[in-house]
């Protein structure tokens, strides 16, 4: 097999040292406070970047995600007296980010379900599908609930009712969560078979007074834990592929997407819609997430890169593992040059037609040539946040291999 080695391809030796975060800071659990409010796919757990802000953050420094899903990253460096700034493709980073880091405020939930009981306006999503998702009964009280929604000024009380109409609106959903995108299945169906025998309003109304509640504990919970009041800066819906850094950052911490998946939009889909968003922004957003969108090539310097590819046959899987590394790598490969002291980039191990990609060393090899030395990769095994996983995977058909251990890439500036 022959293959172009590529001039300053690096290979280096990975340091690897097994390590539980979970053990290895004090932390309450994943769940407290507001981390665990939303179910963010493949979200960090809060001990990975408590650890990383304990061991490598001094409180005037700067941190910066620009694939920060859920806020995670924000949330902490609060903890750590860190400024931040958070992008991601997904606009519902800035309501959960806002949600997360509010401050307590007494709620009377009899005086909002009463007015929510009068209220007549409506609302509808700017999408057809809708009645996929719901039955006929289903669409015409959710529209009311959501005309209550959208009557509200911008206030609290409508921050503190987002995640919790959300949820309740996705349990009367035909749409099974436990699915990587937003899709049907038998066990969704028996669901709302079983929902429309009862008093579903009655169980409408349960649900959300306990998600409120939920949220309101949480939010209590964040403030003991005392988070500073730092300067931040948060873009959603944003492309980082394209978007500029304005100002150097100390400290970049990152989780990327993953090789083989796109389904953070799909997934956000019906959120989205009924939080207003109309469906042609939401058709543009998917276009942008890595891996599947068209990408510029960029030089990638590693030698394990070109040895993965190498084995690649199919002409589309060669496709799909070049435009990842160009999109995540391209992304990363501009904007490290605003950042000052470290990078920490927590990636697993993904699969390509049964063989299993070490993202990682790709990553430790690219960047050692950029002016980074490489520190160590930390290991965890225990896998910490909660990825799709599917038995078969849908892409090969072959048992899933993706993703079992999650590493965090360290690399300090030269
Ligand atoms: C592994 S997740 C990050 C999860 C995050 N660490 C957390 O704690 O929730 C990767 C993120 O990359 C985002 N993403 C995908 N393509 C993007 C793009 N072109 N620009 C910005 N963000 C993108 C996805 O929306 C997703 O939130």
């Amino acid at each position: 097999m022959s293959r172009r080695i590529r001039e300053g391809e690096v290979e280096i030796q990975s340091k690897l040292k097994e390590i539980q975060f979970r053990k290895s800071i004090r932390f309450p659990s994943t769940t407290h406070a507001t981390f665990g409010l939303y179910r963010y796919p493949a979200k960090f757990i809060p001990h990975v970047i408590a650890y990383i802000l304990s061991k490598y953050s001094k409180p005037e420094m700067s941190i910066f995600d620009p694939f920060a899903g859920y806020g995670t990253v924000g949330v902490i460096s609060r903890l750590y007296a860190n400024d931040y700034e958070l992008w991601d493709l997904n606009p519902l980073l800035g309501i959960l980010h806002r949600i997360s880091i509010m401050k307590p405020i007494s709620v009377e939930i009899n005086g909002i379900f009463k007015d929510l009981i009068s209220n007549r306006k409506e609302f509808l999503p700017d999408w057809p599908r809708i009645e996929y998702w719901y039955p006929s009964q289903f669409i015409s009280f959710f529209s009311q609930v959501w005309g209550y929604y959208h009557s509200l000024p911008e206030n609290e009380i409508k921050m503190i009712l987002t995640i919790p109409l959300l949820k309740v609106s996705r349990y009367f959903s035909f749409d099974d969560s436990q699915r990587q995108k937003l899709s049907r299945s038998s066990r969704s169906i028996k669901r709302i078979e079983n929902l429309l025998e009862l008093d579903w309003k009655k169980k409408f109304y349960e649900l959300l007074e306990s998600e409120i509640n939920r949220v309101l504990k949480g939010i209590v919970e964040y403030q003991r834990l005392f988070p500073c009041d730092v300067k931040f800066n948060i873009l959603a819906g944003v492309d980082s592929l394209k978007q500029e850094l304005k100002e150097e950052k100390d400290i970049l911490i990152t989780s990327p997407p993953y090789l083989q998946s796109q389904e953070y939009i799909r997934q956000a889909k019906l959120d989205l819609f009924w939080l207003g968003y109309k469906e042609e922004y939401i058709k543009q957003l998917s276009k942008l997430e890595i891996p599947y969108r068209d990408i510029d090539p960029i030089d990638i310097y590693s030698k394990t890169y070109e040895q993965y590819l190498g084995q690649i046959n199919e002409v589309h899987i060669k496709k799909v593992f070049q435009r990842y590394f160009w999109g995540v790598l391209g992304a990363l490969t501009r904007l490290q040059e605003k950042i000052t002291s470290y990078l920490f980039l927590f990636v697993g191990h993904a699969s390509s037609r049964g063989i299993s990609i070490p993202i990682d060393k790709i990553f430790v090899e690219h960047f050692s040539k950029l002016g980074w030395r490489y520190e160590i990769t930390l290991v965890d095994k225990i896998v910490s946040r909660r990825l799709f996983s599917y038995k078969i995977n849908p892409a090969s058909g072959r048992p899933d291999a993706r993703t079992k251990v999650e590493n965090l890439v360290i690399l300090k500036r030269r």
